[in-house]
C-alpha cells in the first residue's frame, strides 16, 4: 500500500484551547487524530502570529503523535533546526518564502524527518515541480493562510489534481495534504481529486463530538 494511499486526519492545533495544549492534545487523540498539524506563523510571512519552537517542544513532550508542524514563516531555513531540535516528525515551508528551497529540504531529510513543501492558492503548481522527489509530502493550501475558520477554495481542487497527476508520472510517493476550511463534505471533494491528508481546526476542536467529527472527515474509503 503506497503511503498516499492512507487517508490522515490531522486537526489543527490553532483551533484549540491555547490555555491546555498538553490536555487539547490528548483530546484529539483520543477522538481518532493521526497527526496534529502545528501552525507556526510569524507575522510576517503570514498576517498573524501563532507559537514557535517552545510549544511544539510542548506538544512533543505531551503525547507520541506524528508532529506535522507548518511552517509560515519568512525565513524557515534560519529557524529550521530549533523546529527539528522541538521534536516535530514532518516540516513543511513554503515555496514562497524567502530561502533556498532545495537545501532546505535537504537540511531536514538529512536531520531523519519528513520534508514536506507548500503553496498558497495563487502560486501554480509549476513552482513545485523542481522539488517533486526531495518531498514526503505536497501541501496545497485550500485558504490564503494566516487564519483558521476560513471559507474553503473550491479552484484549488484542480491543482490537486494535477498534482495527483504529476505524482503518478514521476513515480513518486508523497503525501498531498489539504489546509483551510476543511470539513465532511469538502474533504470529500480533496479526496475524490487526489489529497490523503486532511487538515481541520475548526471542524475538528470546535465540533460538539470530536471523535464523530474526525471520523466524519476520515470518511469511508
Ligand atoms: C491557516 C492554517 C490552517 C488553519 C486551518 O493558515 O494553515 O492550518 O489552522 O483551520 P480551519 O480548518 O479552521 O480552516
Ligand atoms: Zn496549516
Amino acid at each position: 500500500m503506497k503511503r498516499f494511499e492512507q487517508r490522515i486526519v490531522a486537526p489543527s492545533l490553532l483551533a484549540a484551547d491555547f490555555a491546555d495544549f498538553g490536555g487539547e492534545v490528548r483530546r484529539a487523540v483520543a477522538a481518532g487524530a493521526d497527526w496534529m498539524h502545528l501552525d507556526v506563523m510569524d507575522g510576517h510571512f503570514v498576517d498573524n502570529i501563532s507559537f514557535g519552537p517552545e510549544v511544539v517542544a510542548t506538544v512533543d513532550r505531551s503525547d507520541d503523535i506524528f508532529l506535522d508542524v507548518h511552517l509560515m514563516i519568512s525565513r524557515p531555513d534560519h529557524y529550521l533546526q530549533r523546529f527539528l531540535d522541538a521534536g516535530a516528525d514532518l516540516i513543511t515551508v513554503h515555496v514562497e518564502a524567502d530561502h533556498e528551497v532545495a537545501a532546505t529540504l535537504g537540511r531536514i531529510r538529512a536531520a531523519g524527518k519528513q520534508a514536506g513543501l507548500a503553496l498558497n492558492p495563487a502560486t501554480p503548481i509549476e513552482a513545485v515541480q523542481p522539488f517533486l522527489d526531495q518531498i514526503d509530502l505536497l501541501l496545497c493550501m485550500t485558504v490564503v493562510p494566516g487564519f483558521g475558520g476560513q471559507a474553503f477554495m473550491p479552484e484549488v481542487l484542480s491543482k490537486v489534481e494535477s498534482a495527483a497527476g504529476l505524482r503518478a508520472a514521476g513515480g513518486h510517493d508523497f503525501h498531498i495534504e489539504v489546509d483551510g476550511g476543511i470539513g465532511v463534505e469538502t474533504a470529500a471533494r480533496c479526496f475524490a481529486a487526489g489529497a490523503n491528508v486532511m487538515v481541520a481546526g475548526s471542524s475538528t476542536f470546535r465540533a460538539p463530538d470530536m471523535a464523530a467529527a474526525v471520523a466524519a472527515i476520515r470518511g469511508v474509503a
